[in-house]
């Protein structure tokens, strides 16, 4: 059997009617940026956040890097955040001219430390970015705890955590303001680039609405510095369809995580936190085991592809090296090493889960 990480392809033999639907709608409409699609779409994922406003933007990182500015965050500022995580988190800092302050995540989680949080805070914080990885939400009342104590912002990195909850709220209400990626790979996604803000506060959804779009109160009447970066019509007539399908894939991805959770047994070092009425989103399914490099080949042997998820935290490379700040990063170093991506994705069939739980047991055995 040959399973890659990946198969798009897939998608488009199971949905392709609806999607071609969708596409005509927008060809027929004439209308490509800022149109009722978005609009539409803007809508029915805020509800799904059960959050007041939510922008279509032009890919996660963008919905970052908006969501800090829209706060005035700028030169002089630090914003915490984890070493952890996909480049585009600490980039977005970067491109306000803020630093990044890279804090360690918890013992027995990937997620970020709230003890850590508060140590790392000085007079010049302004905000925190806890990162849902892999689609569970950080432990977000200590983290928000945290912030009000101090005067802070909370900047949900929901990029991965379409779905998941937090104590039964979803992602992407748990903050002041929230970032989401529709990069293909992503539970939902478009084809191509796209994001999306979310947030409860008016003043914050103002901003945003004037800073996606080159700073237009109306047209040709500008009144900040904005950008361009909205999330076309195309790409928001795809999301409207798939938002519809989000819930039951998420279920398939529970159950696949399942299989594979019964599989590892105890070999598996970190198990995902699941507080009441907390649901993993599994964008990923990233286990932290022993002898990761060998069954990692093993399983490559059997056909089966896997990732890590990431193989080098932040504060090591080049671009992060000299302009962050970070103190003790223990945990995030020790798991590193030792985290493996399985293919997850709502298209697996349950042959080659099976495949892959059974290949997973041949191993430890
Ligand atoms: C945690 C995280 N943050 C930010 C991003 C950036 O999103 P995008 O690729 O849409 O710019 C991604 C995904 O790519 C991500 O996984």
């Amino acid at each position: 059997m040959r399973i890659p990480f990946f198969d798009f392809t897939r998608e488009a033999s199971r949905i392709s009617s609806e999607i071609e639907a969708a596409f005509h709608r927008v060809l027929v409409s004439g209308r490509y940026i800022l149109g009722q699609e978005l609009d539409s779409f803007e809508k029915a994922f805020a509800k799904y956040c059960s959050s007041r406003y939510a922008l279509g933007v032009a890919s996660g990182t963008d919905a970052l890097f908006l969501a800090l500015k829209s706060l005035g965050i700028g030169p002089g500022d630090e914003v915490i955040t984890v070493a952890n995580t996909f480049a585009a988190t600490a980039l977005a800092i970067l491109y306000t001219g803020a630093t990044p302050v890279f804090v360690d995540i918890e013992k027995d989680s990937f997620l970020m430390d709230s003890q850590r949080v508060e140590d790392a805070v000085t007079k010049r914080t302004r905000a925190i970015i806890p990162v849902h990885l892999y689609g569970q939400c950080a432990d977000m009342d200590k983290i928000r705890l945290v912030a009000s104590k101090h005067g802070l912002f909370v900047v949900e990195d929901a990029c991965q955590a379409h779905g998941a909850l937090y104590k039964a709220r979803p992602a992407g209400s748990l903050g002041d303001v929230a970032a989401f990626s529709f990069y293909p790979t992503k539970n939902l996604s478009c084809y191509g680039d796209g994001g999306m803000v979310v947030t409860n506060d008016k003043v914050l959804y103002e901003r945003l609405f004037l800073l996606r779009n080159y700073g237009q109160k109306d047209r040709y009447h500008y009144s900040v510095v904005g950008y361009n970066s909205r999330l076309d019509e195309i790409q928001a007539a795809v999301l409207r369809v798939k938002l519809g399908y989000l819930d039951r894939w998420t279920e398939k991805r529970l159950g696949i995580a399942r299989k594979y959770d019964q599989a590892l047994g105890k070999a598996r070092r970190v198990s995902p936190r699941l507080d009441n009425g907390s649901r993993h989103a599994y964008h990923l399914y990233v286990a932290a085991v022993g002898e990761r490099d060998n069954l990692m080949s093993y399983l490559r042997d059997r056909g089966i592809e896997t990732m890590i998820h990431y193989p080098v935290p932040l504060h090591r490379l080049d671009p992060f090296k000299n302009s962050c700040v970070y103190r003790d990063l223990e945990n995030t170093e020790k798991r590193s090493a030792e985290i493996l991506s399985l293919p997850m994705n709502q298209w697996l069939e349950q042959d080659e889960v099976e495949y892959i739980a059974d290949s997973i047991r041949r191993f430890y055995a």
